[in-house]
């Protein structure tokens, strides 16, 4: 018999050490990226020449010109051009620790020394007992989620979270959703997603029904409209609608947030006629304060079923008892890579063991100076090209200049060249959107300013 059974071929001292000695040498290799860089000329035409390939194989180009080379050392990542940029949008929101944390990496590497590369729901491995444990165990703290099923990514954990709301509800059909939120790619979330540029062509399904989002500036008028729209469904659809899905605060659709005040009476509602609530956390997990924003936004009583990704490595959908399906509705090969779920696991280890969660802790403080510093910049030397900079902890957003598309498009690219990698996010105003690195320090945030500054500035 194996000496290895019930244990971990990464247990082993020589392999531990290795894997140490390993991390090491790839800090020592990255040492020198602390700040940005501009393209190096000796990269330029191999730059090209990979561009011009990749945006052939994908039928259209990459939105910035950016390929990765692999490098990269906490908030700053290198391109194939030879320049290092400071990134604020991480692959989406993926790497919330930066790039390459060395205990993100140890776990990948002991992860990827796993004797499969993919892990499923047939012969699942010890990373993907042990993230689901512990995922369970920290959901529990404070609702009733009580299961985890893994997918890959936030799209299909929002499949399985439809399919067992239809299914514990049936024959219930619709699904209400709010109003410029953002749930997918597959041709169902494409429908609950509220933007018609993603599913242009498209047959329509005509199965969502909106709720309008909060307005800060109408707090009580917004909460009454949207509580009566939710009314006026339930009185057309009777026993009809399966599901209420939002996202605690909307990602693509500009990082607004409502208080709990806003969502109580509609859960209470949905709570009352058997429809299921649904938080989708794709965006918002392990980035708002809390390790859920239904933490943050203390309505974790109510959730049903809660979706997570990105941050994750992979996908889950988190449910209640009484949402666990019937045998045979959720399955599905793929569950995660063995090293995706083992640094899963070490990145929920940190932001919950390293004091990053909390009303005082780092994500608070970097959500604060980095707030601070656009507020600073629209009071002075970009006076008022910055605009109602908030949002919830790691997530941060600001309107620039006049807020238009076409504005904030050219003020993205400026930034890029500049050497700061952001997005966009909203529309009417279309707003910059930054997923910050829980691992920034004042010197980047002070960085960050300067560019985005120099960036406004050559705008004007
Ligand atoms: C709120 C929300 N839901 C779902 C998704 C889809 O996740 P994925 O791109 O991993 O499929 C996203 C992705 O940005 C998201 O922000």
């Amino acid at each position: 018999m194996s000496k290895l059974v019930g244990r971990a071929i990464t247990d082993s001292p020589k392999i531990q050490s290795l894997i140490k000695e390993l991390v090491a040498e790839v800090a020592r290799e990255e040492a020198s990226i602390t700040t940005t860089r501009d393209p190096q000329p000796d990269s330029i035409d191999s730059m090209k020449s990979l561009m011009d390939q990749t945006n052939k194989v994908r039928g259209r180009p990459l939105f910035y010109p950016f390929i990765g080379t692999g490098a990269g050392n906490g908030a700053y990542v290198e391109v194939a051009d030879g320049s290092v940029k400071l990134d604020l949008i991480n692959g989406i929101g993926v790497n919330i620790l930066g790039h390459s944390h060395p205990r993100v990496t140890a776990a990948s590497i002991r992860g990827a020394l796993a004797d499969v590369v993919m892990q499923g729901n047939l012969e699942p491995g010890m990373q993907y007992a042990s993230l689901g444990k512990k995922i369970v165990d920290l959901a529990s703290k404070n609702s009733r989620l009580k299961h985890c099923w893994f997918a890959t990514c936030g799209t299909m954990a929002n499949e399985t979270a439809l399919k067992l709301a239809r299914q514990k509800n049936s024959p219930a059909r619709f699904i209400m959703a709010m109003e410029n939120s953002f749930a997918g790619r597959s041709t169902m979330m494409a429908e609950v997603t509220d933007n018609a540029a993603y599913r242009q062509g498209l047959p329509r399904y005509e199965e969502v029904l909106r709720i309008p989002f909060y307005d800060k500036n109408d707090p009580k008028g917004s909460s009454e409209k949207a509580l009566a729209r939710m009314k006026e469904h339930m009185a057309n659809h009777p026993k009809d609608i399966s599901c209420f899905v939002f996202e605690p605060m909307l990602g693509e659709g500009g990082f607004k947030y409502a208080p709990r005040d806003y969502w109580v009476p509609m859960l209470e509602l949905c709570r009352a006629n058997n429809i299921a609530i649904w938080m989708d956390e794709v965006q918002t997990f392990m980035r708002t304060g809390e390790l859920f924003a239904f933490e943050t936004l203390g309505i974790g009583e109510y959730a049903d079923i809660v979706t997570i990704a990105k941050t994750l490595q992979t996908g889950a959908t988190l449910y209640t008892e009484h949402y666990n399906p019937q045998p045979g509705l959720i399955a599905g090969t793929f569950s995660g890579s063995s090293a995706s779920l083992a640094a899963g696991e070490e990145i929920l280890d940190i932001i919950t063991g390293e004091g990053y969660l909390g009303p005082q802790g780092k994500i608070a403080g970097i959500h604060k100076e980095f707030v601070g510093m656009l507020n600073r910049l629209n009071e002075t030397t970009c006076k008022g090209q910055l605009r109602d900079a908030g949002g919830l902890g790691l997530m941060v957003a600001v309107t620039p200049l006049d807020g238009s598309k076409d504005s904030v498009t050219k003020l993205l690219f400026t930034m890029y060249k500049n050497g700061l990698i952001g997005f966009s996010a909203g529309h009417d105003p279309y707003r910059l959107r930054f997923l910050i690195p829980a691992i920034i320090t004042s010197k980047d945030i002070e960085l960050a300013g300067k560019i985005i500054e120099k960036s406004i500035q050559e705008h004007l």
